[in-house]
């Protein structure tokens, strides 16, 4: 019986679904764990592009099954949006996605919340996505959340008119609220409840389970990044799940003795979308060129990513809590043509150079140190084995692999599924 995971290791949309994809040959079932909407996982084949951000990103194989966990938040709105977009790509959608009763609901009134606080938060504010995902895990750890398996109940209705009224009460005493049309935004709401009571809703911890027992293979999706975690993140610049790997366990019912290996993607430089700290974040025409050549944008919000140079003090730091024993290395073709690169292994800080990452990450005091290594001019999209890696390229594999300690079993090169390289 086991358990794989993979999990992004910087502040999310380090590739996550591509690789999901990828590996999806290797797995009997995908599961989602924790997140919601605020994701956007791209996948790339045949010469199309897909935006997932509830449904696992195994959905386009014809034999696995994909599970959203009891860890997710659903938008039943969104997920409405999301089925029809993979109409025409014939799935087997009533067969092959399973939902769990215990996934919570965001409501149109979470994402009226998550903008008002947002709003009132003035230049403090998160840059959330704005897709009700804060208000909606409160309402869960606060005991007043709505769970998939509720909509199939009698009661379902004034649980949703009651949690409703607390919200619009809620959001009478923020200062200033736009103006919405909630009697549109409920329409949507509930034709995408529709489309989950179509779907196939399970006791998806017993269906682990039990898919354990029969020697299924399990890859557990993560959403966002370990620096994005509610606890371990750059809080309060997070998201509000763990997205780290206990999460997994919290958010499929995995026992953590059934997790055999940890997966972490990074890419071979970082990004953030959204406020908070960010120490290795460049404003020169560097960080303009990783932004253009990577198409830095969002993929849920469209908007632009930060930039800077990899982290290795935030990478160690991430591998350590999530017990990482296989990384993936993402978009190194994004850095061809840079005379050299830089690479984070310390900071200086009010209290001397520090190699673990700070409490506060915000403080000012906190300057990277780097160390820089020689870049490479070739570009990497059409190599299809390490044996074709330009020298300096080769370097950079083999010094983040020795600084991070943990192999580097994968490396891409290109969003496509085929610009993926295994190494042995
Ligand atoms: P996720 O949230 O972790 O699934 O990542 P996103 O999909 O939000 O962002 C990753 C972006 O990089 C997407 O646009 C991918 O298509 C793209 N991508 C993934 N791997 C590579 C790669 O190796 N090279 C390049 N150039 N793009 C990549
Ligand atoms: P994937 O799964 C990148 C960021 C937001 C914001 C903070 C809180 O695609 O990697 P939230 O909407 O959760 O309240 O926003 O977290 N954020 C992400 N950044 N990738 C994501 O997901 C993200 N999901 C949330 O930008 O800074
Ligand atoms: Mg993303």
């Amino acid at each position: 019986m086991a358990v794989d995971l993979l999990l992004g290791l910087q502040w999310g949309d380090e590739g996550k679904g591509k690789i999901v994809d990828v590996l999806t040959t290797h797995y009997d079932i995908i599961a989602r764990f924790q997140g919601g909407p605020n994701a956007g996982h791209t996948l790339e084949f045949d010469g199309i592009k897909h935006v997932l951000h509830t449904i696992p990103s195994g959905i386009f194989h014809p034999t696995a099954l994909n599970l959203i966990g009891n860890g997710v938040v659903i938008d039943p709105a969104i997920f409405k949006k999301e089925i029809e977009g993979l109409q025409p790509f014939n799935i087997d959608i009533a067969n092959k996605l399973l939902i769990s009763k215990k996934a919570h609901l965001i409501l149109p009134t979470h994402r009226l919340l998550d903008a008002a606080s947002e709003a009132a938060k003035g230049k403090g504010k998160i840059g959330s996505t704005l897709k009700g995902i804060g208000p909606t895990y409160m309402d869960k750890t606060g005991r007043n959340g709505i769970r998939v398996g509720d909509i199939l109940t009698d009661q379902w209705e004034a649980k949703y008119q009651l949690l409703k009224e607390k919200h619009l009460k809620l959001l009478a005493g923020y200062p200033q609220n736009d103006t919405f049309d909630l009697n549109a935004l409920e329409a949507e709401f509930m034709a995408g409840i529709a489309i989950i009571k179509s779907c196939k809703i399970v006791d998806s911890e017993q269906f682990i389970y039990e898919a354990q027992a029969q020697g299924k293979k399990i890859l557990a999706e993560g959403a966002q990044g370990s620096l994005l975690d509610i606890d371990f993140g750059t809080y309060p610049y997070v998201t509000s799940s763990t997205t780290t790997a206990a999460g997994a366990c919290t958010g499929l019912g995995v026992a953590p003795n059934q997790v055999k290996e940890v997966l972490g993607i990074f890419k071979a430089y970082a990004t953030r979308v959204g406020s908070g700290p960010f120490p290795t974040e460049l404003f020169d025409e560097n960080g303009a060129q990783m932004a253009k050549v990577g198409h830095e944008f969002g993929a849920t919000t469209g908007r632009p990513r930060r930039c800077g140079w990899i982290d290795l003090v935030a990478l160690k730091y991430a591998i350590q809590i999530n017990g990482v024993t296989q990384l993936m290395m993402m978009k190194g073709d994004v850095l061809s043509g840079f005379d050299s690169i830089k690479a984070c292994t310390a900071y200086t800080t009010s209290g001397g150079t520090q190699e673990h990452l700070p409490y506060d990450l915000s403080d000012p005091s906190i300057a990277p140190v780097y160390t820089t290594i020689p870049g490479w001019e070739e570009d990497l999209t059409g190599l299809k084995s390490e044996a074709d890696f330009p020298e300096n390229f080769r370097k950079y594999v083999a010094y983040l692999e020795e600084q991070l300690a943990t192999p580097i079993k994968i490396v891409s090169v290109g969003p496509d599924r085929e610009q993926t390289i295994f190494r042995s």
